[in-house]
């Protein structure tokens, strides 16, 4: 019984034995939550000393303008003003004619004056290489009915008269800028003075002209050439040499053969 007894009161001391240390231990930590070795906190903190202390010291309170490398001073950009020579005198006329080509004509007589359809071409044109007499009263004042162009018939179409939309100067230069490229001819420009005249003695035709009423071939706008075309001679020659024109306009010629 003794025997008994002692075994009994062995168990319980036991179970109370474990109960208790049981609730002094720590709970086994949960993962992502063991807790963090002394050693790597105070690291940590170490150099969060540190590191604070020598940005503090050496940023100078974090101020911009304490903060920049004294001398120093923002690189120039490149100069944007495009290089090479200036441009002539001519360059810039033809240049305007370009533009007025561009906005207006273009449309109908294409960018590379071809034409299109019922559209004559400006490119190998009696009425652009030869006197600019017509060529200034087609322009103002438009033309209809039939008309040959380079052996080639249109007259379906009409085209209006430009002197409504058009100042002196504005058909003065686009005169220029297509017998320049499509005509090939930039020895000599039409002058604003040149179109005010014509614009004169046949700006008050309501109706267009037509093929019969328009002076002869030979007949050239009269009025001198400015002074800047005579002055610098040579640039004139370096103007054709750089006038890519030509090469398009030889480009175009055997199509427009074509179709005779
Ligand atoms: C609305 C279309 C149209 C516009 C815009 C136009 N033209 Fe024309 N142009 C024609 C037509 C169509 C003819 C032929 C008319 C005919 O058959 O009688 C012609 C004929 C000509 C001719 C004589 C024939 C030839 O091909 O050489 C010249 C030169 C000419 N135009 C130059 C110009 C210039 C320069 C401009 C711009 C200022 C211009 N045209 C704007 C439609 C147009």
């Amino acid at each position: 019984m003794s025997k008994n007894n002692e075994n009994r009161d062995y168990e319980h001391k036991q179970s109370v034995l474990e109960h208790s240390s049981a609730r002094r231990e720590r709970k086994d930590p949960e993962t992502g939550f063991e807790p963090l070795s002394l050693w790597f906190f105070s690291i940590c903190v170490l150099v969060l000393l540190v590191g604070g202390g020598y940005l503090g010291a050496k940023s100078a309170g974090f101020d911009f303008g304490r903060m920049q490398v004294s001398g120093y001073k923002a690189g120039t950009p490149p100069d944007f003003t495009p290089a090479g020579p200036e441009l002539s005198e001519y360059d810039k006329y033809y240049k305007g004619g370009e533009a007025v080509y561009k906005a207006v004509c273009n449309g109908c007589h294409q960018a590379n004056g071809s034409g299109q359809g019922q559209i004559p071409p400006l490119v190998e044109s009696e009425w652009v290489e030869q006197g600019t007499e017509r060529m200034a009263q087609i322009i103002i004042n438009g033309i209809r009915g039939p008309i040959t162009v380079n052996g080639a018939s249109f007259g379906a179409q009409e085209m209006p008269a430009q002197k409504g939309a058009l100042s002196d100067q504005r058909i003065a230069q686009v005169m220029t800028y297509v017998r320049a490229k499509f005509g090939g001819i930039s020895d000599a420009v039409v002058t604003k003075e040149m179109v005010a005249d014509a614009r004169n003695r046949h700006g008050s035709r309501v109706a267009q002209y037509t093929v019969g009423e328009l002076a002869g071939e030979d007949a050239m706008l009269p009025g001198e050439q400015p002074a800047w075309m005579s002055a610098d001679d040579e640039s004139a020659e370096s103007d054709e040499s750089g006038d890519g024109g030509e090469p398009a306009v030889d480009d175009k010629a055997p199509e427009s053969k074509e179709t005779k």
